[in-house]
């Protein structure tokens, strides 16, 4: 966990703003979910890498609780719970600090930031479409000059394995092995699960198909999967929805993966990861998660959604060294020039602030020029000294710290002067 100071902190909040901005511009209504939730609904779906890496504890009341590792259990039990009666589709964003045990690296934190979006109620592909349009309008709005998307779908694999009678949790757990990459460990959960020569072999060549011409990538997928009948109705899925995406004449760079899985275990359907080409880590994740509503106690809902990790788009942001576009306030600093006047600079800076001007009253009683040269080691714009005689003609002495020029302004004028220069 880490300190963010000024400056981080600053682009952090820059990049929270852009993706409160992209949930207004796609109709997500904001909800804020507690930090600490029970450990048995977090723990529900969150597949054992996640599960494995949660802050778990006992509260006072001896409840089984822990702190989030992700927004979407949180808004499953609100879409079973108290909005189970909402008109369909509810399209709802959420932005905060999410918690996982994870090996500390660079991108890997122990505490981050996510700004998750979940659209509730939808099958159909224009609503998987939609993800990754707003994901590619968050990465570009943050200021990033490229993305790439690493597309998916669960119900390949899941197709098969089902149509092979294989169970669930060794599923599940072929499918956490293929997340990290460890093929061999899933070839060898696989194996044992009993599976035919004809499943094995469909496997095998399916984990080796992916690439960029979308529409090549998924004739080959339906060539492979063609005994398999779920399987060739989700490859089908995946292309109506690249198809939508095309049609909205958003270009993306869309790589498809077919032996892509996630850790998380609810997915149902498409899966989706961004990357920046400079960054080998993973910038935003989702997919479609048809059941999990349901498992809370809610109706059937279907439902799809995406979080994104704000630290790491900063961290795509630095290594870009692209410069934040942000407009700057100009900066004022009061000074008093004797302590009988600190009244008057208060109230002058009251007026300014009320005017929208950024403004520090100089509180540690220093000299003027000691104030000043602070203020000018620190970039601040002007300095606004207040002294006995312009205070009698209603003015101060307005000085610019950047030019080294002084003039003397009529109070109701100052607002408007600063903003001018
Ligand atoms: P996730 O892939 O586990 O998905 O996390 C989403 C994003 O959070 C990742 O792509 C990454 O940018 C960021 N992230 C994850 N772990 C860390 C970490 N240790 N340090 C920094 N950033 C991290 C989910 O959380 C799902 N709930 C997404 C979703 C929403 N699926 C459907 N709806």
């Amino acid at each position: 966990m880490r300190d963010f100071l000024p400056e981080e902190a600053h682009l952090m909040k820059f990049i929270e703003d852009k993706a409160r901005r992209v949930a207004q511009l796609y109709g997500y209504k904001e909800v804020i979910t507690p930090v600490v939730e029970s450990y048995e609904l977090l723990s529900a779906k969150a597949g054992e890498e996640v599960r494995s890496r949660m802050f778990v504890f006992k509260d006072l009341g001896g409840r089984d609780v822990a702190l989030r590792p992700e927004f979407t259990a949180s808004v499953a039990r609100l879409v079973a719970t108290v909005l189970r009666n909402e008109a369909k589709p509810l399209r709802l964003f959420c932005v905060g600090s999410i918690y996982r045990y994870d090996e500390p690296q660079r991108g890997r934190y122990r505490e981050f930031w996510q700004s998750n979006y979940e659209l509730i109620g939808s099958t159909k592909p224009e609503a998987d479409a939609e993800i990754l349009l707003l994901t590619d309008s968050l990465m570009k709005g943050a200021g990033l000059l490229s993305c790439a998307f690493k597309i998916g779908h669960v119900g390949v694999l899941r197709g098969i394995f089902d149509q092979e009678g294989i169970k669930d949790d060794a599923q599940s757990r072929a499918m956490q092995l293929m997340d990290k990459k460890q093929y061999d460990d899933a070839f060898r959960v696989i194996r044992e699960t009993g599976m035919t020569a004809r499943g094995l072999q469909t496997l095998e060549r399916l984990v080796q198909l992916r690439g960029k011409d979308v529409k090549g990538v998924a004739k080959e997928m339906k060539d492979c999967v063609r005994d398999y009948g779920k399987a060739v109705s989700a490859v089908e899925n995946l292309e109506e929805i690249l198809e939508l995406v095309s049609r909205s004449r958003t270009t993306l760079d869309v790589t498809v993966e077919a032996g892509f899985a996630r850790g998380l275990e609810y997915y149902t359907g498409m899966i989706v990861e961004v990357y920046v080409p400079d960054l080998n880590i993973a910038l935003g994740g989702g997919g479609r998660y048809d059941r999990l509503i349901e498992l809370f106690g809610g109706e059937p809902t279907p439902a799809v959604g995406i979080a994104h990790g704000i630290d790491r788009i900063m961290l795509g942001l630095q290594e870009q060294k692209t410069a934040l576009k942000v407009e700057e306030e100009k900066s004022v600093v009061i000074v008093p020039i004797s302590p009988s006047l600190i009244g008057d600079a208060l109230r002058l800076a009251q007026l300014l602030r009320t005017g929208g001007v950024h403004v520090e009253v100089e509180a540690m009683r220093r000299k003027t020029s000691k104030a000043l040269e602070d203020a000018n080691r620190k970039g601040v714009d002007f300095a606004v000294i207040v002294g006995e005689k312009e205070l009698k003609e209603d003015a101060v002495a307005l000085r610019d710290l950047r030019k080294r020029e002084q003039k003397a302004v009529k109070i109701e004028k100052l607002v408007e002067t600063i903003r001018q220069v």
